[in-house]
């Protein structure tokens, strides 16, 4: 069997914290409003002239000294984010450069919040085919830069970081037990894309834009579309729900997170949180609150987690991995 492990994993958060009590000086909120309605009591922002790219290289080099490999290593840099540095080149050329590396593949992928379920997938779909034996996929975003900092029913609910892990291209013996990326379950509907997008971009306005969000409408379908395509990803591997060890969701909302949990039956204690300390960090929140349950010893070798992501597009998707 070739399979791709996880061989490290890393994460990066810029200094700078802003707290619920530091939204309500600036738009007509309450750290009671945010708390009980999303679970987010603070997020991060990344500082004046530091770009994703930027964020990027600090998860990546987390991940490669977590794996004990060098820039050396990597023959394909898969970014994952909605916030590239500039329109073009894609963020992960600048991420292979800032790392000194003049070899292999780097490109990014826009799948927004889903995006970095996106990558694994698609960096497990190339190791597979032959293109690639080490790969880091990264999840990374300024989604600061999008906000509208008057606009109270978003800017209260996103933040930025980064999170990446090195994935590796491995033959299993036929006695050795299973390991790495299982199953890949990956959709979308563009018929949602006006439902939660940015109204700017090259083509249309040649602006960067703002987000805009029909909340309830994004909260209604959202339940639903992750548990079908966590089912799928079970399915597809000869699993079910009670196999799982974790359950590593996009960390959008508390409130959509309980929600999921609860249909898929998974106890409390298997799901992954990191929304009241992160806010949704779209492409970098997956691979951030997987960094933070390997740091703290919680996934270990062995354990079935399951990566799971829904965002603008719709897109969505769910990775299947044992650890
Ligand atoms: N502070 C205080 N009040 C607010 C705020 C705020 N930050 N934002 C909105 N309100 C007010 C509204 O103006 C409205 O007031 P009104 O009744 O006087 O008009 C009231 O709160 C309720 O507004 P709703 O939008 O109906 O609130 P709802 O209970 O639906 O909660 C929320 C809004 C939290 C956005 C919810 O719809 C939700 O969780 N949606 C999912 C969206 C999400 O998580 N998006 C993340 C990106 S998508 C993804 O990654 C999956």
């Amino acid at each position: 069997r070739t399979r791709s492990i996880i061989r490290g994993v890393g994460s990066y958060l810029p200094e700078k914290v802003l707290t619920n009590a530091d939204l309500e000086k600036i738009v007509d909120t309450s750290d009671e409003w945010i708390q009980q309605r999303v679970g987010i009591k603070q997020r991060y922002i990344a500082a004046e002239g530091q770009f994703t790219s930027d964020l990027a290289v600090g998860a990546a080099r987390q991940a490669l000294d977590d794996a004990g490999l060098t820039p050396d290593d990597i023959d394909l840099i898969v970014v994952a984010t909605t916030t590239p540095d500039y329109t073009f080149p894609a963020a992960a050329t600048l991420v292979q450069m800032k790392l000194g590396m003049h070899h292999g593949m780097a490109f990014d992928i826009q799948a927004v919040c889903s995006g970095f379920v996106y990558a694994v997938a698609t960096a497990d779909s190339y190791m597979k085919n032959g293109l690639g034996n080490r790969a880091l996929v990264i999840g990374a975003e300024t989604f600061s830069r999008l906000l509208d900092w008057t606009d109270r029913s978003t800017c209260v609910l996103f933040g930025d970081g980064a999170g990446a892990v090195v994935m590796e291209k491995v033959e299993l013996g036929d006695d050795e037990p299973d390991r790495g990326v299982l199953s890949n379950a990956l959709r979308s509907d563009g018929h949602h894309w006006d439902k939660l997008y940015v109204d700017g971009g090259p083509s249309s306005t040649g602006t960067t834009g703002h987000v805009h969000m029909q909340g309830p409408e994004v909260f209604r379908h959202a339940v639903g579309k992750i548990t079908d395509v966590v089912y799928a990803a079970l399915e597809q591997a000869g699993y079910t729900t009670d196999d799982l060890d974790w359950f590593v969701p996009h960390q959008a909302n508390r409130r959509i997170i309980d929600g999921a949990g609860a249909k898929l039956g998974l106890p409390p204690e298997k799901v992954v949180i990191t929304v009241d300390r992160h806010a949704n960090t779209s492409a970098a929140s997956v691979p951030l609150a997987l960094s933070a349950a390997v740091a703290d010893g919680r996934i270990k070798r062995g354990d079935l987690v399951m990566l799971e992501a829904m965002g603008g597009g719709f897109t969505w998707g769910a990775s299947l991995i044992r650890w």
